[in-house]
């Protein structure tokens, strides 16, 4: 089986994207990170890149860039690189339908709580606040909505009472470092089938 090329889009810290590439060098995923894509020049995790000799491209958002056309550039780019799956990895950009309808189930994201329950920003202090006595992380596919991708994994952690948005943070994340390369793992491997909101694993 051919071995996937990946691109990985970060914002900032880059933890899940080193879980990921991780598990790429131990030859646990048969797939290979060939670029990371950034739209911040300060991303701490590019230092995981550079690193590992993986190249790495920053996009900036220009003045006259609508999201469509910054898309677009980067949709060629990952064309260079002949993309198979592109990993969405704490990237704080909402895509835009043009990448979405390219690389339909082909586009992974990690969300720290457990869809469909609180998505968007700050996921951890929604949590905490409405007093959920569960939550965790959810790898999915990305479609149109905003974290409403058909869902691939989901792991579960208690929150506990004295919990404030860190703590419960860093237990989710224990969780998403897991559950994110796993879900990578499993669609290298050609085993994830989507059918409408239903995703399989074969
Ligand atoms: C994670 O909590 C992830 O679930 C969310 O953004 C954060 C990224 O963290 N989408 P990192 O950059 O991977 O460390």
């Amino acid at each position: 089986m051919k071995r996937k090329r990946i691109a990985v889009f970060i914002s900032g810290r880059g933890s899940n994207f080193k879980a990921i590439l991780d598990e790429v060098k131990r030859g646990v995923i048969n797939g290979e990170i060939v670029t990371v894509i950034s739209d911040n020049v300060d991303a701490e995790g590019l230092q995981f890149a550079v690193e590992s000799g993986i190249e790495y491209k920053v996009f900036l958002k220009q003045p006259d860039d609508s999201r469509q056309s910054y898309f677009e550039r980067i949709i060629s780019y990952l064309q260079e690189c002949n993309t198979d799956l592109i990993c969405l990895a704490g990237f704080m950009k909402i895509l835009s339908k043009n990448i979405v309808d390219r690389y339909r189930n082909r586009i992974l994201n990690i969300h720290p709580a457990l869809l469909p329950s609180f998505p968007g920003e700050n996921a951890q202090a929604q949590a905490v606040e409405h007093g959920v006595k569960f939550s965790g992380c959810t790898v999915h596919f990305i479609d149109e909505g905003v974290d409403s991708g058909p869902i691939v994994i989901q792991e579960v952690v208690p929150v506990l009472d004295d919990d404030t948005e860190h703590t419960l943070a860093s237990r989710i994340l224990e969780k998403e470092h897991r559950a994110y390369p796993l879900a990578v793992k499993l669609f290298c491997e050609d085993r994830l089938l989507v059918k409408g909101r239903k995703v399989t694993r074969i």
